[in-house]
Protein backbone atom coordinates (compact mmCIF):
# COMPACT_ATOMS: atom_id res chain seq x y z
CA UNK A 1 0.00 0.00 0.00
CA UNK A 2 1.87 3.20 -1.24
CA UNK A 3 0.32 6.77 -0.77
CA UNK A 4 2.10 9.45 -3.33
CA UNK A 5 3.40 13.20 -0.93
CA UNK A 6 3.71 16.37 -2.64
CA UNK A 7 4.32 18.79 -0.16
CA UNK A 8 7.26 21.42 0.48
CA UNK A 9 9.67 20.37 1.39
CA UNK A 10 10.28 21.76 5.42
CA UNK A 11 7.09 20.09 5.72
CA UNK A 12 8.05 16.55 4.44
CA UNK A 13 9.58 15.13 7.24
CA UNK A 14 6.77 16.17 10.02
CA UNK A 15 4.38 13.89 7.55
CA UNK A 16 6.51 10.92 7.16
CA UNK A 17 7.41 10.89 10.94
CA UNK A 18 3.79 10.82 11.57
CA UNK A 19 2.83 8.02 9.11
CA UNK A 20 5.33 6.01 10.43
CA UNK A 21 4.07 5.96 14.02
CA UNK A 22 0.17 5.72 12.82
CA UNK A 23 0.52 3.70 10.26
CA UNK A 24 3.80 1.56 9.03
CA UNK A 25 2.49 -0.47 6.52
CA UNK A 26 2.03 2.74 4.43
CA UNK A 27 4.65 3.24 2.07
CA UNK A 28 5.50 6.93 0.73
CA UNK A 29 6.29 7.94 -1.92
CA UNK A 30 8.17 11.44 -2.78
CA UNK A 31 6.24 13.56 -6.16
CA UNK A 32 9.52 13.67 -8.02
CA UNK A 33 10.22 9.81 -6.97
CA UNK A 34 7.15 7.77 -7.32
CA UNK A 35 8.53 4.38 -8.56
CA UNK A 36 6.25 1.87 -10.03
CA UNK A 37 2.89 4.06 -10.55
CA UNK A 38 1.02 0.92 -10.13
CA UNK A 39 1.83 0.86 -6.72
CA UNK A 40 0.19 4.27 -5.55
CA UNK A 41 -3.43 3.98 -3.80
CA UNK A 42 -3.60 7.25 -2.60
CA UNK A 43 -2.33 10.66 -2.98
CA UNK A 44 -1.34 13.43 -0.32
CA UNK A 45 -1.34 16.54 -2.45
CA UNK A 46 -1.05 20.27 -2.91
CA UNK A 47 -1.58 21.92 -6.42
CA UNK A 48 -0.18 19.05 -8.40
CA UNK A 49 0.13 19.88 -12.02
CA UNK A 50 -2.73 19.50 -14.25
CA UNK A 51 -3.08 16.11 -15.24
CA UNK A 52 -0.72 14.96 -13.32
CA UNK A 53 -2.55 12.28 -11.19
CA UNK A 54 -3.90 10.24 -14.03
CA UNK A 55 -0.39 8.94 -14.32
CA UNK A 56 -1.44 6.69 -11.28
CA UNK A 57 -4.00 3.51 -12.54
CA UNK A 58 -4.84 2.55 -9.32
CA UNK A 59 -5.57 5.77 -7.45
CA UNK A 60 -8.29 5.21 -4.46
CA UNK A 61 -8.75 8.46 -3.03
CA UNK A 62 -6.98 12.31 -3.40
CA UNK A 63 -6.42 13.88 0.09
CA UNK A 64 -5.99 17.77 -0.28
CA UNK A 65 -3.03 18.83 2.26
CA UNK A 66 -5.58 21.79 2.71
CA UNK A 67 -9.02 22.64 3.53
CA UNK A 68 -9.58 24.07 0.05
CA UNK A 69 -9.96 22.13 -2.64
CA UNK A 70 -9.04 25.11 -5.58
CA UNK A 71 -6.35 23.01 -6.07
CA UNK A 72 -7.81 19.90 -7.52
CA UNK A 73 -10.70 21.17 -8.82
CA UNK A 74 -9.61 23.39 -11.21
CA UNK A 75 -7.69 20.57 -12.62
CA UNK A 76 -10.33 19.20 -15.79
CA UNK A 77 -7.81 15.86 -15.91
CA UNK A 78 -8.32 14.69 -12.55
CA UNK A 79 -8.91 10.89 -12.67
CA UNK A 80 -12.24 9.92 -12.97
CA UNK A 81 -14.50 8.63 -9.86
CA UNK A 82 -11.62 8.90 -7.54
CA UNK A 83 -13.12 10.46 -4.59
CA UNK A 84 -11.20 13.82 -3.42
CA UNK A 85 -10.91 14.58 0.52
CA UNK A 86 -11.13 18.28 1.53
CA UNK A 87 -8.59 18.50 4.92
CA UNK A 88 -10.82 18.45 8.11
CA UNK A 89 -8.07 18.14 10.99
CA UNK A 90 -8.13 19.56 14.57
CA UNK A 91 -4.81 21.26 14.23
CA UNK A 92 -6.19 23.18 11.11
CA UNK A 93 -9.10 24.40 12.48
CA UNK A 94 -7.83 26.09 15.88
CA UNK A 95 -5.29 27.71 13.86
CA UNK A 96 -7.89 29.31 11.70
CA UNK A 97 -10.15 30.27 15.05
CA UNK A 98 -6.97 32.16 16.49
CA UNK A 99 -6.58 33.95 13.60
CA UNK A 100 -10.25 35.81 12.76
CA UNK A 101 -10.36 35.59 16.79
CA UNK A 102 -7.01 37.52 16.69
CA UNK A 103 -7.79 39.90 13.89
CA UNK A 104 -11.53 40.39 14.78
CA UNK A 105 -10.17 41.59 18.48
CA UNK A 106 -7.54 43.71 16.25
CA UNK A 107 -10.62 45.75 14.72
CA UNK A 108 -12.51 45.46 17.36
CA UNK A 109 -10.03 47.67 19.53
CA UNK A 110 -9.30 49.90 16.99
CA UNK A 111 -5.71 48.56 16.45
CA UNK A 112 -5.29 49.92 13.06
CA UNK A 113 -6.28 53.51 14.21
CA UNK A 114 -3.83 53.22 17.15
CA UNK A 115 -1.44 52.17 14.86
CA UNK A 116 -1.15 54.75 12.50
CA UNK A 117 -1.37 56.53 15.92
CA UNK A 118 1.92 55.31 17.29
CA UNK A 119 3.28 56.61 13.74
CA UNK A 120 2.46 59.85 14.14
CA UNK A 121 3.26 59.99 17.61
CA UNK A 122 -0.26 60.85 19.02
CA UNK A 123 -1.36 60.07 22.47
CA UNK A 124 -5.65 59.99 21.89
CA UNK A 125 -8.08 57.27 23.47
CA UNK A 126 -10.79 56.43 20.98
CA UNK A 127 -14.19 55.03 23.24
CA UNK A 128 -14.10 51.39 23.79
CA UNK A 129 -17.38 49.29 22.38
CA UNK A 130 -18.47 46.36 24.20
CA UNK A 131 -18.35 43.01 22.15
CA UNK A 132 -22.27 42.85 22.35
CA UNK A 133 -22.43 46.01 20.28
CA UNK A 134 -20.16 44.84 17.75
CA UNK A 135 -21.66 42.72 14.89
CA UNK A 136 -19.08 39.89 13.45
CA UNK A 137 -20.51 38.26 10.32
CA UNK A 138 -19.46 35.20 8.71
CA UNK A 139 -18.88 34.29 5.45
CA UNK A 140 -18.61 30.49 5.37
CA UNK A 141 -20.59 28.30 8.05
CA UNK A 142 -18.80 25.13 7.68
CA UNK A 143 -15.81 23.25 9.40
CA UNK A 144 -13.77 26.63 10.19
CA UNK A 145 -16.04 29.34 10.12
CA UNK A 146 -18.32 27.78 12.81
CA UNK A 147 -15.48 26.84 14.90
CA UNK A 148 -14.40 30.81 15.11
CA UNK A 149 -17.82 31.18 15.29
CA UNK A 150 -18.28 29.97 18.38
CA UNK A 151 -15.19 31.06 19.88
CA UNK A 152 -16.35 34.70 18.91
CA UNK A 153 -19.43 34.04 20.52
CA UNK A 154 -17.40 33.34 24.20
CA UNK A 155 -16.03 36.39 23.38
CA UNK A 156 -19.91 38.30 23.67
CA UNK A 157 -19.91 39.25 20.25
CA UNK A 158 -22.83 39.84 18.28
CA UNK A 159 -22.53 36.85 15.74
CA UNK A 160 -23.86 36.15 12.46
CA UNK A 161 -23.20 34.08 9.28
CA UNK A 162 -23.95 33.67 5.80
CA UNK A 163 -24.16 29.94 4.65
CA UNK A 164 -25.85 28.22 1.59
CA UNK A 165 -27.86 26.35 3.43
CA UNK A 166 -29.66 27.46 6.45
CA UNK A 167 -28.09 26.26 9.93
CA UNK A 168 -28.95 26.55 13.78
CA UNK A 169 -26.39 26.95 16.08
CA UNK A 170 -26.42 28.18 18.78
CA UNK A 171 -25.74 32.09 19.67
CA UNK A 172 -25.17 32.59 15.99
CA UNK A 173 -27.62 34.80 13.91
CA UNK A 174 -28.06 32.40 10.56
CA UNK A 175 -28.35 33.87 6.61
CA UNK A 176 -28.39 31.96 3.93
CA UNK A 177 -28.39 31.90 -0.24
CA UNK A 178 -28.23 34.87 -2.36
CA UNK A 179 -31.32 36.33 -0.67
CA UNK A 180 -29.71 36.53 2.64
CA UNK A 181 -26.31 38.37 1.55
CA UNK A 182 -27.69 41.82 1.47
CA UNK A 183 -29.62 41.87 4.81
CA UNK A 184 -26.47 39.96 6.40
CA UNK A 185 -23.80 42.23 5.41
CA UNK A 186 -26.07 45.10 6.43
CA UNK A 187 -25.73 43.93 9.91
CA UNK A 188 -22.21 43.34 10.20
CA UNK A 189 -19.59 45.74 11.77
CA UNK A 190 -16.82 43.03 11.25
CA UNK A 191 -16.94 40.96 8.14
CA UNK A 192 -14.70 37.55 8.23
CA UNK A 193 -14.89 35.54 4.65
CA UNK A 194 -13.87 32.23 4.90
CA UNK A 195 -16.14 30.59 1.93
CA UNK A 196 -14.18 27.95 -0.55
CA UNK A 197 -13.48 29.61 -4.06
CA UNK A 198 -16.33 28.26 -6.10
CA UNK A 199 -17.80 29.66 -9.22
CA UNK A 200 -20.48 31.67 -7.07
CA UNK A 201 -18.13 32.65 -4.28
CA UNK A 202 -15.23 34.52 -6.86
CA UNK A 203 -15.43 37.83 -6.67
CA UNK A 204 -17.84 37.95 -4.22
CA UNK A 205 -16.29 40.73 -1.98
CA UNK A 206 -17.11 43.70 -4.70
CA UNK A 207 -17.86 47.34 -4.83
CA UNK A 208 -21.59 46.34 -4.51
CA UNK A 209 -21.34 43.70 -1.73
CA UNK A 210 -19.01 46.14 0.14
CA UNK A 211 -21.47 49.03 -0.24
CA UNK A 212 -23.41 46.61 1.51
CA UNK A 213 -21.75 47.11 4.94
CA UNK A 214 -22.20 49.70 6.74
CA UNK A 215 -19.72 52.51 6.94
CA UNK A 216 -16.73 51.90 9.43
CA UNK A 217 -16.98 48.22 9.27
CA UNK A 218 -13.55 46.21 8.59
CA UNK A 219 -12.81 43.33 6.42
CA UNK A 220 -10.63 40.28 7.25
CA UNK A 221 -10.18 37.74 4.51
CA UNK A 222 -8.91 34.41 4.73
CA UNK A 223 -10.74 32.50 2.18
CA UNK A 224 -9.30 32.84 -0.97
CA UNK A 225 -7.61 35.99 -2.86
CA UNK A 226 -10.02 35.47 -6.07
CA UNK A 227 -13.48 36.08 -3.61
CA UNK A 228 -11.96 40.26 -3.14
CA UNK A 229 -12.22 42.48 -5.96
CA UNK A 230 -9.11 44.13 -5.08
CA UNK A 231 -9.50 47.68 -6.73
CA UNK A 232 -13.15 47.76 -5.13
CA UNK A 233 -11.45 46.76 -1.71
CA UNK A 234 -8.90 49.54 -1.93
CA UNK A 235 -11.76 52.19 -3.32
CA UNK A 236 -13.74 51.23 -0.11
CA UNK A 237 -10.67 51.72 2.21
CA UNK A 238 -9.49 55.50 0.47
CA UNK A 239 -13.29 56.33 0.01
CA UNK A 240 -13.22 55.68 4.52
CA UNK A 241 -16.08 53.72 3.44
CA UNK A 242 -14.13 50.87 5.16
CA UNK A 243 -12.11 51.34 8.46
CA UNK A 244 -9.63 48.78 7.72
CA UNK A 245 -8.44 44.83 6.27
CA UNK A 246 -6.90 41.97 7.46
CA UNK A 247 -5.49 40.15 4.42
CA UNK A 248 -4.31 36.59 4.32
CA UNK A 249 -5.00 35.59 0.96
CA UNK A 250 -4.60 37.59 -2.56
CA UNK A 251 -5.34 37.04 -5.89
CA UNK A 252 -1.52 36.98 -6.74
CA UNK A 253 0.52 35.25 -4.42
CA UNK A 254 2.91 36.18 -3.37
CA UNK A 255 1.49 39.27 -2.92
CA UNK A 256 3.18 41.09 -5.85
CA UNK A 257 6.20 43.86 -4.35
CA UNK A 258 4.76 46.94 -6.09
CA UNK A 259 0.69 46.33 -4.45
CA UNK A 260 -0.60 49.12 -2.70
CA UNK A 261 -1.74 46.75 -0.09
CA UNK A 262 2.14 46.67 1.63
CA UNK A 263 1.84 50.27 2.44
CA UNK A 264 -1.22 51.09 2.79
CA UNK A 265 -2.12 52.39 6.32
CA UNK A 266 -5.68 50.84 7.03
CA UNK A 267 -4.28 47.34 6.11
CA UNK A 268 -2.80 44.13 7.58
CA UNK A 269 -0.97 41.73 5.12
CA UNK A 270 0.04 38.49 6.22
CA UNK A 271 1.51 35.70 3.51
CA UNK A 272 -1.56 33.12 3.62
CA UNK A 273 -0.61 32.03 6.80
CA UNK A 274 -4.47 32.09 9.02
CA UNK A 275 -4.01 28.49 9.30
CA UNK A 276 -1.89 25.43 8.67
CA UNK A 277 -2.20 22.07 8.20
CA UNK A 278 -0.14 19.92 11.18
CA UNK A 279 0.77 16.85 9.91
CA UNK A 280 0.41 15.44 13.21
CA UNK A 281 -3.30 15.58 13.75
CA UNK A 282 -3.70 16.05 10.13
CA UNK A 283 -2.09 12.55 9.19
CA UNK A 284 -4.17 10.63 12.08
CA UNK A 285 -7.34 12.33 9.61
CA UNK A 286 -5.84 10.50 6.74
CA UNK A 287 -5.14 7.46 8.15
CA UNK A 288 -8.99 6.96 9.52
CA UNK A 289 -10.08 7.81 5.65
CA UNK A 290 -7.45 4.89 4.42
CA UNK A 291 -8.98 2.40 6.89
CA UNK A 292 -12.55 3.13 6.20
CA UNK A 293 -11.62 2.56 2.47
CA UNK A 294 -9.20 -0.14 3.69
CA UNK A 295 -13.17 -1.76 5.34
CA UNK A 296 -15.01 -1.29 2.44
CA UNK A 297 -16.51 2.52 4.14
CA UNK A 298 -16.55 5.90 2.34
CA UNK A 299 -13.94 8.54 2.91
CA UNK A 300 -15.50 10.85 5.15
CA UNK A 301 -15.65 14.52 3.70
CA UNK A 302 -15.51 13.70 0.14
CA UNK A 303 -15.93 17.28 -1.77
CA UNK A 304 -18.24 17.24 -4.46
CA UNK A 305 -16.73 18.43 -7.34
CA UNK A 306 -19.68 19.91 -9.46
CA UNK A 307 -20.48 21.91 -6.75
CA UNK A 308 -17.00 23.34 -5.77
CA UNK A 309 -16.30 22.11 -2.28
P1 LIG B 1 -16.46 23.98 4.50
O1 LIG B 1 -16.55 23.23 5.79
O2 LIG B 1 -16.72 23.25 3.23
O3 LIG B 1 -17.44 25.23 4.64
C1 LIG B 1 -17.75 26.05 3.56
C2 LIG B 1 -18.87 26.99 3.97
O4 LIG B 1 -19.10 27.91 2.90
C3 LIG B 1 -20.21 26.25 4.20
O5 LIG B 1 -20.86 26.82 5.29
C4 LIG B 1 -20.97 26.51 2.90
O6 LIG B 1 -22.38 26.51 3.05
C5 LIG B 1 -20.48 27.91 2.58
N1 LIG B 1 -20.66 28.21 1.15
C6 LIG B 1 -20.09 27.61 0.07
N2 LIG B 1 -20.53 28.14 -1.07
C7 LIG B 1 -21.41 29.11 -0.72
C8 LIG B 1 -22.21 30.03 -1.44
N3 LIG B 1 -22.21 30.04 -2.79
N4 LIG B 1 -23.00 30.86 -0.75
C9 LIG B 1 -23.03 30.84 0.60
N5 LIG B 1 -22.29 30.00 1.35
C10 LIG B 1 -21.49 29.15 0.70
O7 LIG B 1 -15.01 24.62 4.34
P2 LIG B 1 -13.95 24.97 5.47
O8 LIG B 1 -13.20 23.74 5.88
O9 LIG B 1 -14.64 25.74 6.54
O10 LIG B 1 -12.93 25.92 4.68
C11 LIG B 1 -13.36 27.12 4.07
C12 LIG B 1 -12.27 27.72 3.21
O11 LIG B 1 -11.28 28.35 4.01
C13 LIG B 1 -11.45 26.75 2.37
O12 LIG B 1 -12.15 26.34 1.20
C14 LIG B 1 -10.22 27.58 2.03
O13 LIG B 1 -10.43 28.29 0.82
C15 LIG B 1 -10.12 28.55 3.20
N6 LIG B 1 -8.92 28.32 4.03
C16 LIG B 1 -7.97 29.32 4.11
C17 LIG B 1 -6.86 29.12 4.91
C18 LIG B 1 -5.82 30.20 5.09
O14 LIG B 1 -4.77 29.95 5.66
N7 LIG B 1 -6.08 31.40 4.65
C19 LIG B 1 -6.68 27.93 5.62
C20 LIG B 1 -7.65 26.95 5.51
C21 LIG B 1 -8.77 27.15 4.69
P3 LIG B 1 -23.17 25.16 3.48
O15 LIG B 1 -22.76 24.90 4.90
O16 LIG B 1 -24.60 25.53 3.37
O17 LIG B 1 -22.71 24.08 2.53
C1 LIG C 1 -5.17 26.67 3.06
O1 LIG C 1 -5.29 27.65 2.42
C2 LIG C 1 -6.10 25.58 3.05
O2 LIG C 1 -6.98 25.53 2.18
O3 LIG C 1 -6.01 24.72 3.95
Amino acid sequence: MALILKTDIERGDSWYRAFRTLMPELELREWDQPGNPEDIEYALIWAPPRGALRRFPNLRAIFSIGAGIDHLASDPDLPPGVPVVRMVEPGLTAGMSEFVVMSVLYHHRFMIEYAQQQRAHVWREIEQIPARRRRVGIMGLGVLGGDAADKLCGFGFDVAGWSRSAKTRPGVTSFHGPGGLVPFLNRTDILVCLLPLTAQTEDILNAETLAALPRGAAVISVGRGRQVVEEDLLAALDSDHLSGATLDVFRTEPLPPDSPFWDHPKVVVTPHIASMTIAETAAEAVVENIRRIEAGQPPLHVVDLARGY
